[in-house]
């Protein structure tokens, strides 16, 4: 239950408030000065304090420079004279978290609460994720929340030290180099190259030279002898991307690298010994390139000694938020506070479906962080493409969902309560005190209850909350 400390020197004020916000259900302490609301910050824990800012002996701004200081967990909500502006500017300056002006209405105040206490308990969340990405990550670069991540870690760990030649699937932007990256890492060879090629990014002469190299004369513009990437990386790791792109010729030239462990340079005749472990990755399925005849079945085997599979981001949730403090930090460093995220935004990042995964996750929070303004990321800095996509989904679910014909419970129930309750008005003749009393309710709780339809009265039992003028 959330605790709330009210500050303010009217005794009556104090009563009135601590009355309401008992029966929102709120834990609720009251004190009269600045020194007592000290005294309890110290001894207890209190997530909200509602304070006025003309008190004294000690005035409310004194009190919340005193609280950012001692308790910097403490959301603050100020109470201001009508017109005084410059002070509430002052007063969020100063950080509290917002104000309101007196006389107040009962749902502004409630209102400004509920957001102070669901924005703490964000920041709450996002502290949380922090500390638990520095404490619980394997690896230090692959955020592993999901158990098809942790599992993808595990493996790493299992078979880095082994020589084994790895195939890793996943969709484009899974992540497959940083695995393969991590592998290398992580094995016997880390002090030796990892050097990396991608298979679809050459036409076929260019890639085998790049691949075994060539020797002078061997084509035209070969002016020199050139080592290829496999005798570079002697003694370390090549990572094939996009394997399935390779010509048939290639692949047998590779099927062979693997079985004999040596090279041939292009228009060489001698073969050379090479001692490199191999890892590949791909996007499509090898298996259906089999079928088609473009995918040799012998190299297929040779390369798939252990599988690695990266889900789509999409199957894997409960990575999303920590990938995205992982990339802020990245961006942002350790040297300014980390931006916050407002909860709508989590909710859109969690529902898309990231076709493009993790890369396209990096490049939404990069744009993001440059447009956010006061170092809070808000739905509006979000790529419009990625927020329409949610909102049509939101809007194909809403059509699609047989549910959406029932209210929600609680819709029903504040219905029914208010068929109730004014029945028994009518029944008491209007007379909320007597009403009150046989609902078993506060006087204040009746009039919240029924204030929509209602207007609080000038009754002689309660003051009029709303016109309270302090
Ligand atoms: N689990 C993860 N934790 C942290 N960063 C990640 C993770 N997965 C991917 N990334 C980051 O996402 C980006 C894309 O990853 P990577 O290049 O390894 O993907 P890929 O599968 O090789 O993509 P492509 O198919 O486009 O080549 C990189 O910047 C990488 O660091
Ligand atoms: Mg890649």
């Amino acid at each position: 239950m959330h605790r709330i400390l009210i500050v303010d020197n009217e005794a009556s004020i104090l009563s009135v408030l601590s009355t309401l916000l008992k029966a929102e259900g709120y834990d609720v302490r009251s004190v009269r000065d600045a020194d007592k609301a000290k005294e309890l910050l110290r001894s207890e824990e209190i997530h909200l304090m509602i304070s006025d800012i003309r008190m004294e002996p000690v005035d409310g701004m004194t009190l919340l420079k005193w609280s950012r200081s001692e308790c910097p967990d403490l959301s603050v909500i100020m109470l201001t004279a009508h017109g005084s502006v410059e002070t509430a500017i002052e007063a969020m300056k100063l950080g509290a978290f917002d104000y309101v002006t007196k006389p107040y209405k009962i749902d502004e105040l409630l209102i400004t609460i509920q957001r102070a206490l669901q924005y703490k308990e964000a920041l709450a969340e996002n502290k949380h994720l922090r500390a638990r990405l520095n404490t619980q990550y394997r690896f230090e670069n692959i955020v592993a929340e999901s158990p098809s991540m942790k599992q993808v870690c595990t493996m790493i760990e299992r078979i880095a030290p082994t020589d084994s030649t790895i195939m890793i699937y996943g969709e484009s932007g899974t992540g497959k180099e940083l695995v393969a990256k991590a592998i290398h890492a992580y094995s016997n060879r880390k002090h030796q190259k990892f050097l990396a090629v991608n298979c679809a990014a050459l036409p076929e002469p260019l890639l085998e030279s790049e691949m075994f190299g060539h020797t002078k004369g061997s084509f035209t513009g070969a002016s020199s002898n050139k080592k290829g990437l496999f005798e570079s990386a002697d003694g370390g790791t090549i990572f094939l991307d996009e394997v399935g792109s390779m010509s048939l010729g290639i692949q047998s030239k590779l099927l062979r690298v693997l079985q004999e462990k040596e090279i041939r340079r292009v228009g060489g005749n001698d073969n050379i010994p090479v001692n490199v472990r191999v890892l590949a990755a791909t996007n499509v399925r090898l298996e259906d390139m089999i079928q088609a005849g473009t995918f040799r079945e012998d190299l297929y085997y040779r390369l798939t000694v252990i599988p690695i599979n990266i889900e789509p981001l999409r199957n894997r949730k409960e990575d999303i938020l920590p990938l995205i403090n992982h990339i802020i930090q990245h961006e942002v460093g350790n040297t300014v506070p980390m931006p916050e995220i407002a909860p709508q935004v989590s909710q859109i990042l969690r529902r898309y479906s990231w076709p493009g995964n993790v890369r396209e996750l990096e490049n939404a929070i990069k744009h993001a962080l440059t447009f956010a303004h006061n170092n809070r990321i808000t739905v509006d800095v979000l790529p419009a493409s990625i927020v329409n996509a949610v909102e049509d989904l939101q809007i194909q679910n809403d059509e699609t969902n047989p549910e959406s014909q029932f209210q929600s419970l609680k819709d029903f129930m504040r219905i029914k309560e208010k068929e109730y309750l004014d029945e028994v008005l009518a029944i008491t003749g209007g007379d909320k005190e007597r009403a009150a009393r046989s609902l078993k309710i506060s006087l204040a709780t009746l009039y919240r209850k029924i204030s929509t339809e209602d207007d609080i009265p000038n009754d002689d039992a309660i003051e009029p909350v709303e016109n309270i003028e302090i």
